[in-house]
């Protein structure tokens, strides 16, 4: 591990020159330390790619099991995930038998979490082979498929298969339909969507759902993603797959069934009782334009999402884009817990370097790649200090946050994510005892690169104690 003020002398160098910025870093210069061991891949889907139920998903922006079970080793009790993704924390803590609770918004995660934590707490597979084998034979019939199981396209999702794939998701949606048990059905569903991508002219990549110019669409870009199997083929290889990991699930994550809740985290949180959890281990959307209801659009509208649908979630989703408008209104007539509302707004309007960031970024208006990321900043920190102050009110005296953010910067100005929340956090009541710093931070967005030149942007790992007197705002 580096000294903490021989990082804090290199690091320096990364800050703005605004002095709000400079004060708030000096404030926390003893606890940023930087973590020879936290990588990338701890920290990401990467390990996860080879895990046994994590990896028939892949989500990527997900973090490792492996993070999940060192952070757990902080306290006893019960854990939280608001951003559970995948449920990687929940099915982690519940494998080992805590009291593990996921709130999640999108329901391609949820639903994935479900069907990983029913299969680890089942016996034996026959049941799962059975009805994989009836669901591979149905996509062998001649039949052709009926237009109510057709795949229900949204404009951003047209000329994602071909015509013959078009077929076979078409006698897999009518045999789920046919199915009578939700269990297994939940499973099978997950296998179904699990392999749209593969099966697909899209490739998920970085931030972006890019097309390959086989579609037929008018691109821009062109990306060949190399061979495509057919749906039947990526399906029958993801349920043996599935069969093959029931023994390590039942090891892994057998040791309890996790509660998911489908929903905003700023809907769900105010429903948890005060003091009820000892740790939290979570990851929120980062504040850098990603758009997950693009990159996932194939398996939101599989779901039945249809326009509407897809602008409803993208509102809901913490903003983190350009197209999110803020919730404050809404937040202010409906938010369930009106005084933790005002302190998470106390707590933002107090942070002189966001709204140094916040001025910086509305003196160059005219200049930025888009305006909007102006509301996307401070829309961000309002909502996710509203999701801080309820892990204040949530979390047990004693407790522990352990939070993994990237920073990020607009227009060469660098937003200190991880001071900003850490403050706002201090501000709730925590204790901020560490930002663990990965030794090579990530470079600025590529568009960014040639005019702002490259710099380092931390991604860090939070670890927040909720004092053992609690001082609410
Ligand atoms: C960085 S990912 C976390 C992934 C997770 N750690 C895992 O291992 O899969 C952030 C998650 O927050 C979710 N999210 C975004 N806005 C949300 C909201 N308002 N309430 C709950 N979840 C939300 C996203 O859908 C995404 O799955």
């Amino acid at each position: 591990m580096q000294g903490a003020s021989q990082f804090a002398k290199q690091q320096s160098r990364f800050v703005g020159s605004g002095s709000a910025r400079d004060n708030l870093y000096g404030r926390f210069e003893s606890r940023l330390v930087e973590r020879g061991d936290l990588s990338r891949r701890l920290v990401s889907y990467q390990a996860n790619k080879t895990q046994p139920g994590l990896r028939w998903f892949k989500y990527k922006e997900g973090f490792s099991r492996h993070l999940v079970r060192e952070a757990l080793t902080a306290c006893p009790g019960a854990v939280l995930d608001p951003f559970a993704g995948i449920g990687t924390t929940a099915l982690v803590a519940a494998g080992q038998g805590r009291r593990a609770t996921g709130i999640e918004i999108m329901p391609i995660g949820t639903r994935a979490a479900r069907a990983i934590s029913w299969v680890a707490n089942q016996p034996n597979p026959d049941a799962f082979k059975r009805a994989a084998s009836r669901l591979l034979r149905a996509l062998d019939d001649r039949l052709e498929p009926t237009d109510e199981n057709l795949f229900p396209h949204v404009p951003i999702t047209r000329h994602a298969f071909t015509e013959e794939t078009e077929a076979a998701i078409a006698k897999a949606r009518a045999f789920l339909r046919r199915m009578r048990s939700d269990e297994l059905r939940l499973v099978l569903d997950v296998a179904c969507m699990s392999v749209l991508e593969d099966a697909s002219f899209t490739r998920k990549d970085g931030q972006y759902l890019r097309w390959d110019n086989r579609c037929g669409r008018k691109l821009r870009g062109r990306m060949n993603k190399g061979p495509i199997p057919s749906y039947r083929g990526a399906l029958e290889r993801r349920l043996a797959e599935i069969v093959a990991d029931f023994p390590a699930l039942r090891h892994q994550y057998g040791g309890g069934t996790p509660s998911i809740a489908e929903g905003s985290a700023l809907v769900e949180l105010p429903k948890l009782p005060d003091a009820s959890m000892n740790l939290t281990i979570t990851s929120p959307p980062y504040a850098n334009r990603y758009d997950y209801t693009r990159t996932y659009a194939l398996e939101l509208a599989w779901l039945g999402y249809d326009r509407a649908a897809f602008g409803d979630l993208r509102q809901a989703l913490i903003s983190a884009t350009v197209e999110n408008r803020s919730k404050g209104q809404q937040l202010e007539r409906r938010y369930a817990r009106q005084d933790v509302l005002a302190q998470a707004n106390a707590a933002v309007a107090s942070q002189e370097a966001l709204a140094e960031v916040l001025d910086a970024l509305t003196a160059s208006r005219t200049e930025l790649s888009n305006p909007h990321v102006i509301r996307l900043v401070a829309n961000y920190f309002a909502e996710m200090a509203v999701v801080v102050a309820e892990l204040a009110r949530v979390t047990r005296p004693g407790g522990y946050v352990v939070m993994v953010n990237d920073n990020v910067q607009y227009h060469g100005e660098e937003v200190p994510v991880d001071v900003i929340l850490s403050a706002i956090a201090e501000d709730c009541g925590f204790v901020c005892e560490e930002i663990g710093v990965l030794p090579r931070g990530k470079g600025n967005a590529s568009q960014q690169m040639g005019r702002f030149g490259r710099r380092e942007l931390r991604k860090c790992v939070y670890r927040w104690r909720m004092a053992e007197r609690r001082h609410r705002g």
